[in-house]
């Protein structure tokens, strides 16, 4: 996987507001003369001044939460040593942020959307992170682990195509898999949509295991885990359409060998935290997973389901519970209008930027 090359330890002071704060260089020029930078408990009024990355840094109208008048920044007795408490090292806000999600369903997988949430609104109360993406994307009522990051290589390495990195869902499916379902996943389902026939899929039925559950925990509907490394629009759905199931509910439980069972945000949907380096290789790290093991993804997210806030549950879990058709048809009409905007859910450019259509 490309790392970033380490930052200098001396930097321009102007460079380095812009980079925390996402401001134009001139608007952080500007804010730096206006007395409105303390650089560990110093105040800094020449932009070109270099500073060590490691000092804390608090910025005017940015991380001084001080209320809305910025003079108490400075004027006020004490004010200052309050202020230092809050400063975000630059050194922290210049290595690349990355968060492990557990997102929740009703949130969409884009920069910005006129109708929906975005995932990266839930990361509002993080002071430096101004340009966190999805890395890939997750359909709106797709729930699960997804990485956030503003670290547009990590973004690339994660999604594409030759990558391959090793993905897990778990489907609930509206019918028992039909027999040569397995088969036609490993060998690689041609949907209409889509140009080429898709890479080899794992599809795991995991229905006997509710055989072995007590009396009246068993579930409704009939669940599977699919295991693949691709990452086309609406892939999995697709797959289970061709082999005659629609797919209920769909939750992401691994990528690579991080899954929900070893991350810290699996019982929890709706929570995220910051990935050690270590567990970001794990992602790289490409796993087959055992019956045994989707087993206890599975129940993981049971787990999670059940001590979910409401909004966090998937529509389509809580309409088939109701038996109502109508959050169905509405949610097909919100995916074709993201198909329509967004194409295929994992085309990002070298810089990991999303491609707009
Ligand atoms: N496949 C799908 O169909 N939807 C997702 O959200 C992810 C994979």
């Amino acid at each position: 996987m490309a790392k970033k090359a380490a930052p200098k330890e001396m930097q321009r002071l102007d460079k380095i507001v812009a980079h925390i704060t996402g401001w134009s260089r001139q608007q952080a020029t500007k804010v730096i003369r206006d007395g409105g930078v303390v650089v560990g408990e110093e105040v800094i009024l020449n932009g070109a001044a270099k500073v060590s990355i490691s000092a804390p840094l608090v910025i005017a109208g940015f991380n001084d939460d001080l209320g809305d008048d910025d003079d108490a920044l400075w004027l006020e007795d004490g004010a200052e040593s309050d202020a230092v408490a809050l400063g975000v090292s630059a050194q922290e806000a210049l290595s690349a942020q990355v968060f492990l999600l557990n997102k929740p369903a009703n949130y969409v997988c884009a920069d910005r959307d006129k109708n929906h949430n975005v995932v990266t609104t839930l990361f509002r109360s993080e002071r430096n992170c101004t340009n966190l993406h999805c890395a890939g994307r997750l359909d709106i009522d797709t729930t699960g682990l997804l990485v956030v990051t503003d670290d547009g290589a990590l973004i690339h390495n994660i999604t594409a195509p030759r990558k391959e990195v090793n993905k897990v869902y778990l489907a609930r499916l509206d019918r028992a898999l039909p027999k040569h379902a397995v088969r036609r996943f490993a060998d690689g389902i041609k949907h209409p949509e889509e140009d080429k026939r898709y890479q080899g899929a794992k599809l795991t039925p995991l229905t006997p295991l509710f055989h072995e559950l007590e009396d009246g925990e068993s579930p409704q509907g009939h669940w599977a885990a699919v295991q693949l490394s691709q990452g086309r629009f609406h892939q999995v759905k697709r797959m289970f359409e061709m082999v005659g199931c629609e797919v209920q509910e769909l939750t992401r439980v691994a990528i690579g060998a991080l899954n929900v069972t070893s991350a810290q945000v699996g019982t929890s949907i709706g929570a995220y935290y910051r990935l050690t380096p270590e567990e970001v290789e794990l992602l790289f790290t490409n796993k087959d997973y055992e019956l045994s093991e989707l087993e206890a993804m599975w129940r993981c997210y049971q787990e999670a389901v059940a001590t979910a806030e409401l909004c966090y549950l998937p529509p389509k879990l809580s309409a088939a519970r109701s038996g109502s058709s109508e959050l169905d048809a509405a949610l097909d009409d919100e995916d074709a209008a993201l198909e329509a905007a967004q194409g295929d859910f994992d085309e990002v450019d070298a810089e990991g930027n999303f491609r707009i259509y």
